[in-house]
């Protein structure tokens, strides 16, 4: 069991990949936290984890909002005693041209893909220095790492978790905990849904491995970044896209 004895918070959990990153860490022993705006989703996998003799617990939680944020912090360490793993996985799309893009777009994008990622980051921290140990990592993009026609905001997000993962690498080795992020290419969940068939079929044909990625890939990079086996990875961006740009 690679995550045995392990508590980890999963921000949006309830869905996509977040979902498939709840039951990968509960076959490796971990106990989760779903953190989602989604409360039936969240439920929903919580009972099914929970049948699969997983232990599993769901708290509603707005990422944007640094006092939901704080509850489901709270609530995570009543239930569980403490935090070992955090995954800053929730994130939204609002796609739109430079020129036409409005201040709401921009604002929200930004709320909760970065505004999100710092509040649950610093919200978990206190708890896993006291214990010396901690692992936390969180979703970028190859967006935000080479930008994207009609993603200002969501690149902007991205490239920015960038720079915090690295900042915090940087800041919280010292007291045993670690910190990277991931950068998937197209990955198939409801957040490419709305891309047009046609551009995907483009895109498919520039990944070198030929084909879209899977939630359960970008799953197994969450657990091996978040199992012992890293412990010598800080700081670093996994880029899990079937090789889309080098
Ligand atoms: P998804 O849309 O399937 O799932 C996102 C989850 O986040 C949902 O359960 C949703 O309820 C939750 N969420 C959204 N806003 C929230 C909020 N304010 N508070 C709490 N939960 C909230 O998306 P997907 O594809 O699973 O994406 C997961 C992460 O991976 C995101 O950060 C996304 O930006 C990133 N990513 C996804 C790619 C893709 O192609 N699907 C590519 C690159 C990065």
């Amino acid at each position: 069991m690679r995550l045995g004895n392990r508590v980890a918070i999963i921000t949006g959990g309830a869905n996509g990949i977040g979902r498939e990153t709840a039951f990968t860490f509960a076959r490796e022993g971990a106990q989760l936290m779903i953190a989602d705006y989604d409360t039936a989703a969240g439920q929903e996998i919580c009972a099914q984890l929970r049948e699969k003799g997983a232990e599993a617990a769901f708290h509603q939680v707005d990422v944007s909002s640094r006092e939901s944020v704080q509850k489901m912090v709270e609530a995570t360490v009543e239930h569980f005693q403490k935090i070992d793993i955090l995954i800053n996985n929730a994130g939204i799309t609002h796609d739109g041209m430079l020129v036409t893009l409005t201040e709401e777009q921009w604002r929200r994008v930004i709320e909760v893909n970065l505004n999100g990622v710092f509040f649950c980051t610093q919200a978990v921290v206190p708890h896993m220095i006291k214990q010396g140990r901690g692992r936390i990592i969180s979703a970028s993009s190859v967006s935000g790492v080479y930008g994207n026609i009609g993603q200002t905001n969501y690149a902007a997000t991205k490239a920015g978790v960038v720079g915090m993962t690295k900042s915090w690498a940087k800041e919280l080795a010292r007291h045993g905990l670690r910190v990277n992020a991931i950068a998937p290419g197209f990955v198939q969940t409801r957040m490419v849904e709305t891309v047009p068939q046609t551009v995907l079929e483009q895109v498919q044909k520039q990944i070198p491995v030929g084909r879209l990625g899977k939630p359960s890939d970008i799953a197994h990079a969450y657990l091996f970044l978040a199992s012992d086996e890293a412990d010598y990875i800080n700081g670093t961006v996994l880029h899990v896209d079937g090789g889309i740009i080098m």
